[in-house]
């Protein structure tokens, strides 16, 4: 299996809502629409995961952003969102793209925060190995169900496995 690391285009967004339905499902999934906005805005930076199955067909199989914020005194970074289609899980997909994210985030400088649901210990593991600490609970962040979110914080220069 041949996996490539490349940006998020555009013509990806419709792929990519399927791949929020399947990931997000209570949780107010993006549109086409959404994504099609998060890559217009200028401070952000989108990557893609993709394999070409034997068919030939390639196919988008992780996606992840990150927003670059505040300015040159006071930078800082956002992961908006990581998600890596459910048959291709556990393969290092998401590593690959949180690595492209936090080395985007590094040149930028300043902290990277992010926000994730309490009971996703899955992605709540990925970013403890990257250095990612909880800085705080946000009480019903998630609709519509509800959940509460982690903030958590990886401090400027990264820490742990980076
Ligand atoms: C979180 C997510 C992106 C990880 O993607 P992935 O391609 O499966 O991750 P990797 O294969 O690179 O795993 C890296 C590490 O993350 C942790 N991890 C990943 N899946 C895990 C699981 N199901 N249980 C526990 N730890 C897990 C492990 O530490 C893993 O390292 P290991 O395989 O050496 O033990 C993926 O599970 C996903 O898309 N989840 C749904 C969407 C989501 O919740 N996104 C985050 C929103 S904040």
């Amino acid at each position: 299996m041949t996996i490539e690391l490349d940006v998020l285009t555009p013509a990806d967004a419709d792929r990519c809502a399927e791949l929020e339905k399947l990931l997000f499902p209570g949780d107010d999934p993006w549109s086409a629409g959404a994504f099609r906005a998060e890559l217009a805005a200028k401070h952000n930076r989108y990557f893609a995961v993709r394999t070409t199955l034997e068919s030939g067909v390639t196919l988008m199989i992780g996606y992840a952003g990150v927003s670059l914020l505040g300015n040159r005194f006071s930078p800082e970074s956002e992961v908006h969102t990581i998600g890596v289609d459910p048959s291709f899980q556990r393969l290092g997909v998401g590593t690959m793209l949180l690595d492209r994210l936090l080395a985007e985030a590094e040149k930028h400088g300043g902290p990277v925060f992010l926000e994730v649901r309490t009971d996703n210990e899955p992605a709540i593991a990925l970013y403890r190995r990257y250095g990612f600490d909880t800085v705080g609970t946000r009480r019903n962040y998630y609709q519509p169900s509800g959940a509460d979110a982690f903030t958590m914080r990886r401090p400027a220069g990264g820490g742990a496995l980076s």
